[in-house]
């Protein structure tokens, strides 16, 4: 059996934080794609620690981690990581394993990514600049080089091969930085990678379903950010769906039960692109403050606005979300006046849809407001005692996107999370 707690919004919804909480019910824990490019905050012992490509189960001892094959992986940002990890004792060495067909990320991805934002001008992405897309070009241009590819004898005579082809884009892109010190540091990372249990994570998993362990998928980024379904072009390069579960794990679409969808109680996105409901105002510039809406990756300010129904509905629908996890309700404690979104009015016209192109066209957002709870929340541990506007709130939601909101979570602390 498997569940899933992915993001509905444009990433940073709180996942690392909801998957640490849930942790404790599963047997493996298990990133199914993105990279580097996430960053999944967690406090352990009340100490934060920022995770990137470790799943966010490797706090529980008893715990299988594992990195799946639709992942794409940086040795070095790895290799940083276990460290940050074996800092507060774990040993990663034992539970955790990756998977053999997990791409690498090799330094010239990271210059591709960097050659390719500057050739765009005003049109980029707003990409995290760690070689994702380009990693993710290679694998499905068949060129890339994978964790189990490490264990070849031909593994340098092919990186070289696959580096001169590179090269070659880097010129066309004029970008001429010298990035020897990132190949030596990447080569030095990989002989670290290779100590690692490198494993056939299809059978790996689903022997272990098999056998009756339970399963958690960790999402990274959000579903406004998946490849297909997003803002295209201005997403990330992989299926950040629930669908991403099958393929970046090689785990049947029967196996999954429950979705559980993260969505903050406001909205933030990091980078460029759509985002209908920003706030370009004060009160935007207040959830920045109170929500420390920072980038976990890149220590960029998060763009702020209101909750939207319209993609999140969207969202619920694309990937099968069976609970939503409403996380950061305590940072909409002293607003006096909540807005949620419910409509868009495209070009003039009102929709309920998320239209194809959101970038091309103009998106009004129709609101609906409700009274602020204006009270602190973030000490309540039941759901009878929260303020009555805030249940308004919650049962507004339930019935407009027709799946219930089950947790609130009301502070970063890995317990301050509420059963609705
Ligand atoms: P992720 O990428 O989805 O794991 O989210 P990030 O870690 O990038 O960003 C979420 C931020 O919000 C982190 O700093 C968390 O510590 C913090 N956080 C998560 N849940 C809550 C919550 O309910 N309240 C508050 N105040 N902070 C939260
Ligand atoms: P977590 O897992 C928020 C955004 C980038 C950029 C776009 C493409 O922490 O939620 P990429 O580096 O993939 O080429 O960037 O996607 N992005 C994220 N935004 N949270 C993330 O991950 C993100 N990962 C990528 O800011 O707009
Ligand atoms: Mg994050």
């Amino acid at each position: 059996m498997v569940d899933v707690i992915l993001g509905l919004q444009w990433g940073d919804e709180g996942k690392g934080k909801i998957v640490d909480y849930f942790a404790p019910g599963y047997d493996v824990i298990a990133r199914f794609q993105g990279g580097p490019n996430a960053g999944h905050t967690l406090y352990v012992g009340g100490k934060k620690i920022v995770l990137h490509q470790i799943p966010s189960g490797i706090f529980h001892e008893d715990k299988t981690n594992l990195i799946g094959g639709g992942v794409v992986l940086d040795a070095v940002t790895l290799k940083r990581e276990c460290e940050n990890v074996a800092a507060f004792g774990v040993d990663y060495r034992k539970n955790m394993f990756i998977s053999e067909r997990t791409h690498l990320i090799l330094p010239t991805h990271r210059a591709i990514d960097k050659a390719s934002e500057l050739a765009k001008g005003n049109e980029k992405i707003g990409s995290t600049l760690k070689g994702i897309g380009p990693a993710y070009m290679d694998k499905t241009g068949r060129n890339g080089l994978r964790v189990g590819n490490l264990l070849d004898k031909s593994f340098t005579t092919e990186y070289i091969k696959l580096r001169l082809k590179h090269q070659k884009i880097l010129d066309s892109l004029n970008f001429h930085e010298d990035i020897s010190a990132w190949e030596e540091e990447f080569f030095e990372a990989l002989d670290f990678l290779r100590q690692f249990k490198i494993v056939n994570g299809e059978y790996f998993l689903n022997d272990k379903i098999q056998k009756g362990c339970k399963v958690l998928a960790e999402g990274a980024q959000g579903s406004m950010l998946d490849v297909d379904f997003g803002t295209f072009p201005f997403v990330t390069s992989s299926n950040t769906i629930s669908a991403g579960v099958c393929t970046g794990l090689g785990i049947a679409p029967q196996k999954i039960k429950e979705v559980f969808g993260v969505s903050k109680a406001y909205c933030t996105r990091v980078g460029s692109g759509p985002f209908p409901t920003e706030l370009l105002d004060e009160t935007g510039e207040t959830l920045r403050k109170t929500g420390n809406e920072f980038g976990s990756t890149t220590g960029r300010p998060r763009r702020c606005g209101w909750i939207d129904l319209v993609a999140l509905q969207f969202a619920c629908m694309i990937n099968g979300v069976t609970q939503i996890i409403m996380t950061k309700a305590d940072i909409l404690d002293n607003l006096e006046e909540l807005k949620v979104c419910n409509a868009y009015k495209v070009d003039g016209e009102e929709h309920s849809m998320v239209p194809f192109q959101m970038n091309r066209v103009k998106i009004e957002p129709g609101y609906k407001s409700f009274e602020g709870w204006k009270k602190d929340i973030s000490a309540i541990t039941d759901f009878a005692a929260m303020p009555q506007q805030m249940k308004t709130y919650i049962s507004y939601l339930n019935e407009f996107l027709g799946v219930p909101v089950n947790y609130i979570s009301n502070g970063p602390g890995s317990h301050q999370i509420v059963k609705a």
